[in-house]
């Protein structure tokens, strides 16, 4: 009968979101979908230099002011070097301990002696076992580190933070390498020059993928960003043309961003189009719409568009924002003021509105906005008054009419 054994009521279960453990940072733990979870293991992607290494090493240290064992295990840097980010971050605390090691056994031992509340694991390309050929970062040794540490994490209830680079193909080690050996892979992003950095879950065994934390690289670390949605705004002056706002919804949370465009007469040849934050087809798309269906004809310009702050955008919502700002740069007339645009443009020129529309009001209004120019929604009931501020305009040309200043 030894199967049975194994039939729970699931009454008797313990959740695993009553034992969820805090980061300490609330952006991490938006992300992680409340916290750690214990037994679980994390990877912590993003290129060299973005700031993996800062930041796990502040949850290190915050952990640890609240009381709970930390290990930190550097494969990368000398206990010294670590110890100086920790002076410059205010991570110098009881609790925390370091151990320098590239031997994959010698980590295991170490987080099998310490069984700390959470062992951060820097880098998983650094690590070797000695069980395997390969050298480090090879696609066996990274696999190899992923699982042995997974399976460390589930024996003792250790949460486990890993840090992995990401390879010149985008990934961490490679494609889909240790994304089915983790129970979550959370990527830190931003420009290099910038001091934005967004932490977003690619994969989350316990919570939701579509949130994204927002953070500032200082001086001494990491901080959060205290009104994430008005963020991204470039500036609270009147808005010169070629600039328009759009309330992006990333996750639950609504943010404000500003799409730049510039349209300046092109020399010969074939005119330029450059994007930064926003796929280059979809501008290409909206270029098209615009001169079939709004009478703006931009085969002579160049055109660049850019998100401000580092932030990248996929969703269909931002078109009318982009159309707009495009508009605005070549008819040189800004967008009115106190105006945001949400809604998805279509080949037709149509629109549709943006999802949750009522929602980005409500974070609109909030933040000081009048109107947001949107699309019909689809099925909406005919004549029912929308909530205000609500502009709907029918298609791309009265959508801009309502946007720009006269
Ligand atoms: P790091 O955490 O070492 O990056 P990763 O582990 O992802 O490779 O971060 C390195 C960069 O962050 C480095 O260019 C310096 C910068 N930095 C700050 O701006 N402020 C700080 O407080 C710290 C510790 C680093
Ligand atoms: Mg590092």
């Amino acid at each position: 009968m030894a199967g049975i054994s194994a039939v729970t009521p699931i009454g008797a279960v313990e959740s695993a979101e009553a034992a969820r453990l805090s980061s300490g940072i609330g952006e991490v733990d938006r992300v992680l979908g409340g916290g750690f979870v214990p037994g679980s293991i994390a990877l912590f992607g993003g290129d060299p230099g973005i700031g993996k290494s800062t930041l796990l090493l502040q949850v290190a240290g915050r952990l640890a002011q609240a009381g709970s064992q930390v290990l930190y295990v550097t494969g990368e840097e000398s206990v010294a070097q670590v110890r100086g980010r920790a002076e410059r971050i205010g991570a110098v605390v009881d609790g925390l301990h370091l151990a320098a090691t590239t031997d994959l056994e010698t980590a295991l031992a170490a987080i099998d002696s310490a069984r700390p509340a959470l062992a951060v694991v820097d880098s998983v390309q650094t690590l070797t076992s000695g069980e395997l050929t390969g050298p480090a970062g090879s696609v066996g040794q990274v696999r190899e580190v992923a699982a042995r540490l997974a399976e460390i994490a589930k024996g003792g209830g250790t949460c486990i933070a890993l840090v992995g680079h990401v390879t010149k193909e985008g990934t961490v080690a490679g494609p889909r390498t240790l994304e089915h050996l983790v129970d979550a892979v959370i990527y830190l992003e931003g420009e290099r020059l910038g001091s934005t950095r967004l932490l977003r879950a690619a994969k989350n065994r316990f919570g939701s993928t579509d949130e994204v934390g927002v953070m500032e690289m200082r001086g001494d670390g990491l901080a959060e960003v205290a009104d994430a949605s008005r963020f991204f705004l470039e500036s609270d002056e009147t808005p010169s043309a070629g600039t328009a706002v759009t309330i992006a919804l990333e996750g639950t949370r609504p943010l404000a961003v500003e799409i730049q465009a510039l349209c300046a007469p092109a020399g010969y040849g074939s005119p330029r189009r450059a994007t930064t934050g926003i796929d280059t087809n979809r501008v290409l798309m909206l270029i098209a719409v615009l001169a079939r269906h709004a009478g703006l004809n931009l085969t002579s310009h160049d055109v660049y568009v850019n998100v401000a702050g580092g932030l990248r955008i996929d969703e269909p919502a931002a078109d009318l924002a982009v159309a707009a700002a495009l508009a605005s740069s070549l008819r040189e007339r800004p967008v009115r003021p106190a105006t945001v645009l949400a809604g998805e443009v279509a080949l037709s020129g149509g629109l549709r509105s943006a999802v949750r529309a009522e929602r980005r009001m409500v974070e609109a209004s909030r933040l000081g906005f009048e109107r947001l120019i949107t699309g019909p929604a689809r099925g909406a009931l005919r004549g029912e008054p929308g909530p205000a501020g609500l502009q709907v305009a029918r298609d791309i040309r009265e959508a801009i009419g309502h946007a720009l200043e006269p």
